[in-house]
């Protein structure tokens, strides 16, 4: 954050809904939410304007959203102490993130990867919106004045443009510090899980393999029968972090147990170092089943009862609309619009 920056802290990140979620989501940005909601004032976004960068169906947008929002209570999230709310239903995101769109520029979008990686060959034939994606994420962040943003390491990049366009934007307009430059909070086990069939390979709801994630809402036989079938290599578990290096699959086992169980990966090691896979993989499934279960049960309470998340989400959007109002208004003031 920008050292003059003289606004409160405030903690802001956002989760799709699309795709179910799976232990990266979970490791990498929930458990890490519900933490967070106990030191700092906390918003959590459920990005559904993000989603429809590419297509949704209509019918599934409005469950999907609760699926989100669900999941974010079922990791401990907890709506008196957090505002969790939908972007659709605060209309500062869309207006922000107009603005933002004529403050960032277009060789810095050309340089994100997240766009080349989702739109491949097919540019071209990508919606405006998917290139512009970045843009939106850095809006929701600063229609709050979010100062710290908890993601997994494939955000990076976009906390990157957000400070950029922040820091812009405040002396385009000859308003220092009005924005905060927003911190990613990517440090900590969990930040970045790979895939189970390619440990070189981010956990991702779009793999087209289903074996390659552990879902939140995977039975415990699934998730056993996915971490027995995890690819390994032919040696033994590593016992210290030199021998680890460079076995990418192994690692990520490991990083998965050391943060399901909240220990040090030199202590998994220390008690599985030398051994076979076959018993390690079996202690790992049952630490990932009895840490998964109670979060599947309360995610499958909260789906049973969408009118209850509903007025979750309604009283949050009141809340959240509450605190971006006010702040987008500066902002139209601030670029001299009249009647502002
Ligand atoms: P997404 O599902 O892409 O909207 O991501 C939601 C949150 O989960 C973001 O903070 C991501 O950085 C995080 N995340 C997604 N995949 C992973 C992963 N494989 N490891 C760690 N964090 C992840
Ligand atoms: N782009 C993020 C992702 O794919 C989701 C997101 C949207 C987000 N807006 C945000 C994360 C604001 C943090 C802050 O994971």
């Amino acid at each position: 954050m920008s050292e003059d920056y003289k606004g409160p802290n405030r903690v802001f990140s956002g989760v799709q809904p699309s795709g179910s979620l799976h232990l990266g989501n979970y490791l990498g940005a929930l458990k890490k939410f519900a933490k967070l909601q106990h030191e700092h004032d906390c918003v959590f976004c459920i990005v559904d304007l993000h989603a429809i960068t590419v297509p949704q169906d209509p019918k599934l947008l409005a469950d999907q959203t609760r699926e989100i929002a669900a999941a974010y209570l079922a990791a401990g999230v907890d709506p008196k102490k957090a505002i969790v709310y939908a972007q659709s239903s605060v209309r500062a995101h869309t207006e922000l993130a107009w603005y933002f769109n004529c403050v960032a520029r277009t060789g810095w979008l050309n340089r994100m990867t997240q766009f080349k990686d989702k739109a491949g060959k097919n540019a071209e034939s990508a919606s405006v919106g998917l290139y512009t994606y970045p843009v939106l994420q850095a809006a929701d962040i600063l229609a709050f004045k979010g100062t710290h943003v908890p993601v997994g390491e494939d955000q990076k990049q976009h906390l990157e443009l957000s400070r950029d366009i922040a820091q812009k934007f405040n002396n385009d307009f000859d308003a220092p510090n009005f924005f905060p430059l927003p911190e990613p909070l990517i440090k900590g086990p969990g930040a970045k899980v790979m895939s189970l069939r390619d440990g070189t390979k981010k956990m991702s709801k779009s793999d087209p393999s289903d074996a390659s994630r552990i879902n939140l809402t995977d039975t415990p036989d699934q998730i056993a029968k996915k971490i027995r079938k995890a690819k390994t290599d032919t040696g033994a578990v590593p016992a210290t972090v030199e021998e680890m290096e460079g076995r990418p699959d192994i690692a990520n086992l490991i990083g998965i147990y050391a943060a399901l169980s909240e220990r040090s990966e030199v202590d998994i090691m220390t008690e599985h170092g030398g051994g076979q896979f076959g018993p390690f993989k079996a202690a790992l499934a049952e630490v990932a089943v009895e840490t998964l279960r109670p979060v599947t049960e309360l995610m499958n309470r909260y789906l049973a009862a969408p009118d209850e998340l509903d007025a979750i989400l309604k009283k949050a959007g009141d809340d959240a609309a509450e605190i971006a109002d006010p702040i987008v208004a500066d902002v139209r003031r601030i670029i001299g619009f009249r009647g502002a």
